[in-house]
């Protein structure tokens, strides 16, 4: 009995050491830590279950058959985060380059189902050469697989990849199809296919940082969701990213207690908005000031940055906030920010998190280059994701609110379940200098005349109490006591029980 339990003792050791120590010294040399030591970080002290550890390849092709290392590139299993059950697979690179055999991905599609079947979230850390490329279609057949369970899964458990080193060819695809996207500085890159592919086909040259890098894809692309700058940090911050989520769409999203009181008053908040109409103030000042603690995980801070989207709580409860960013762009809505708030709408309410949209948006942004681009497609993505979405609706109109924007960011026209303005709001159909042009054409050349339109206009429209007085707006408040609103008006949505019409999915605007 001894040798069998030293046996597998000495299993077991083999089985940790992956590639073997030369491999896992070069990745330290990296900056990088093993698939082994990221989960340690990733999950609560000790609560790391192994599974899979002994299974091997089945490939006896190229010389295969005499290179086997238990595991087989890819380390999996369950845990906790904070006590709430997690299932992770953390990819190693000392093994084969972490390529993705016939094997290596049946043990990745066990642990979605068991996600999916237990509801709890699945957490992929990426760091692999694609397809190993011994196994030929036995490998693509394997990459399908997990398509198909990450595809299964999406809305009904959350799903977050971190990609902490090359991440090529196929296991680009599945973090696509995931929530979110998570990347290491320097140490990482995306792509489906590398540069020297690239170089090939279409004789551009272009480093691996430039053509897949945290810098291209965090700000540019917009396919990642930020970007840490190491390893440690991005677990510690993964870890807190969780805390806001729900496990699946079975639960409601996780309440904390907090010490921030619910009635605090904010009077600096009564001076955010500048008296010149045109001059930026910091959104993210609003939202940590209204917030519990003034904790905010802000999502893709890089990418789009005139609109800003993330998470943070009120009396203890996670809320999606989705902001327009006067800092940036004046804050318009154009195809970036779209697709971003669009499809951080939809994550929000496919969880049961409710969303608070604090609005300061001037319209859509004009031009070829946005038209060409397809805004009217792309913006219709957030029109469309707000009024699909049942989950519990909060707005604040701070300043503009102008055009079909009104509209899109949360109206009560498309079912928002409590609107707010600020004194300071300015809902119409656009700023009042613009519209005087329009409307009185034919006094263009007189100052005047035209100054005086403007201040009909401005004091006709530019204000909340016309949308008030129709019921557009449910109250006018004082900036000082926002917290304390949205929190009252969150606790009477607690029961809140609305139901789009039956269909087999829907059909967004892709
Ligand atoms: C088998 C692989 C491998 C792969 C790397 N290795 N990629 N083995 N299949 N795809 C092995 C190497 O042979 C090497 O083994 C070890 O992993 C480390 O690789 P290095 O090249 O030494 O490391 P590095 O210089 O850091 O370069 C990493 C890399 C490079 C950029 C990822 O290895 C690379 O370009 N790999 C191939 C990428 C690729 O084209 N994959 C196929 C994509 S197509 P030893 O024994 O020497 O340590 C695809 C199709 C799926 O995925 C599509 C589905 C939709």
């Amino acid at each position: 009995m001894k040798d069998i339990l030293e046996q597998l003792e000495e299993k077991r050791s083999r089985a940790r050491l992956g590639g073997g120590q030369k491999r896992i010294d070069a990745q330290h040399a990296k900056g990088k830590l093993t698939a082994r030591e990221r989960i340690e970080l990733l999950l609560d002290d000790d609560s790391f279950e192994e599974w899979d550890m002994f299974v091997e390849h089945r490939c006896a092709d190229f010389g295969m058959a005499e290179k086997q290392i238990p595991g087989d590139g890819v380390v999996t299993g369950h845990g906790t985060i904070n006590g709430r059950l997690i299932y992770v697979f953390s990819k190693d690179f000392t093994v084969f380059g972490g390529s993705l055999s016939a094997t290596h991905a049946e043990k990745i599609v066990k642990i979605q189902k068991a996600a999916l079947q237990n509801g709890a979230p699945v957490i992929g850390i990426f760091d692999a050469g694609g397809a190993r490329i011994q196994e030929g279609v036995a490998a693509l057949a394997g990459y399908a697989d997990i398509f198909l369970q990450n595809t299964l899964a999406s809305g009904v458990v959350p799903q977050i990849s971190m990609i902490m080193g090359p991440c090529a060819g196929g296991d680009v695809y599945s973090p696509a199809i995931t929530d979110f996207i998570f990347m290491v500085r320097d140490t990482s890159y995306m792509y489906v296919t590398g540069p020297d592919v690239v170089k090939t086909v279409t004789n551009e040259e272009v480093t691996h940082e430039e053509l897949g890098g945290a810098s291209v894809h965090a700000k540019k692309s917009g396919v990642v969701d930020g970007a840490f700058e190491n390893d440690l940090e991005a677990l510690v911050q993964l870890r807190r990213l969780v805390d806001f989520l729900p496990l699946s769409n079975r639960e409601p999203a996780p309440v904390r207690s907090t010490q921030d009181a619910i009635d605090r008053c904010e009077a600096s908040l009564d001076t955010l908005i500048p008296a010149n109409p045109n001059q930026p103030y910091d959104m993210k000042e609003l939202i940590e000031k209204i917030v519990d603690e003034g904790d905010f995980f802000e999502i893709s801070p890089e990418h789009a940055p005139n609109i800003v989207v993330g998470f943070a709580r009120l009396e203890g409860q996670s809320v999606g906030i989705v902001a327009n960013q006067p800092m940036s762009l004046a804050g318009v809505l154009d195809i970036d920010a779209s697709r971003k708030a669009g499809r951080f709408v939809r994550f929000c309410d496919a969880f049961n998190i409710p969303l608070v949209t604090l609005v300061d948006v001037p319209g859509f942004l004009p031009g070829t280059k946005q038209e060409y681009g397809g805004l009217i497609k792309h913006g219709a993505k957030l029109l469309f994701a707000y009024a699909e979405a049942t989950v519990p609706k909060l707005t604040v109109i701070t300043r503009k609110a102008y055009g079909g924007a009104y509209d899109v960011m949360s109206s009560k026209h498309l079912r928002g379940d409590v609107n707010y303005a600020w004194p300071t709001a300015e809902i119409a159909v656009m700023g009042a200098s613009g519209a005087a042009e329009i409307i009185h054409r034919a006094d263009l050349g007189d100052e005047e005349k035209m100054a005086e339109h403007v201040a009909e206009y401005e004091g006709r429209f530019t204000n909340p109490f016309i949308a008030a007085s129709r019921g557009y707006i449910d109250d006018v408040i004082m900036p000082r006591n926002t917290r304390r609103r949205l929190i009252q008006a969150l606790r009477t949505l607690k029961h809140k029980d609305l139901e789009n019409p039956w269909k087999k999915h829907d059909n967004i605007p892709l």
